[in-house]
């Protein structure tokens, strides 16, 4: 009986502490989720299925398109301080060998797609 009762008691302060500590990966991942906005999800989403193949996974248009085309690196000074709005307006509307996406992509999504090229200049 002693024995048994033994038995009974670890295994329940075991699955106690595996619950503690699912609760804590719970609670973590839905910190992570409010404070990574989604929008810099979509971001990244946009910009591999769109922008990757001319200006690479690095931003710096390293690419067989991106070195044909001539496109910018991101890390250029230049691109690096030029304001949002400008970076904006350019992928909107096109610049040179740049297609323009403001019939591809909103506003917003534009908005996210270059928030995701300014964690590439870093
Ligand atoms: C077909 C190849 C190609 C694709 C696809 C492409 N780009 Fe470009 N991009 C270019 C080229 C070429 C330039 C350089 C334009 C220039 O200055 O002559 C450029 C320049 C830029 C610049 C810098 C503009 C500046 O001069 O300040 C930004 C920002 C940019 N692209 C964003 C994007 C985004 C965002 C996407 C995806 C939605 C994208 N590009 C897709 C070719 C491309």
């Amino acid at each position: 009986m002693r024995d048994r009762e033994t038995k009974i008691e670890i295994p329940a302060q075991r699955s106690f502490s595996v619950k503690m500590t699912r609760n804590n990966v719970a609670v973590f991942f839905l910190a992570a989720a409010i404070a990574i906005p989604a929008l810099a999800q979509s971001g990244a989403d946009n910009y591999k299925s769109k922008c990757l193949m001319c200006h690479g996974v690095d931003g710096l248009g390293a690419t067989p398109a991106g070195k044909a085309m001539k496109a910018a690196s991101f890390k250029d000074p230049a691109i690096v301080n030029s304001p949002d709005a400008a970076l904006i307006a350019i992928v909107k509307s096109g610049k040179n060998k740049m297609p323009e996406y403001g019939d591809k992509l909103s506003a917003d999504q534009i908005k996210s797609v270059i928030a995701y090229i300014r964690t590439l200049q870093k």
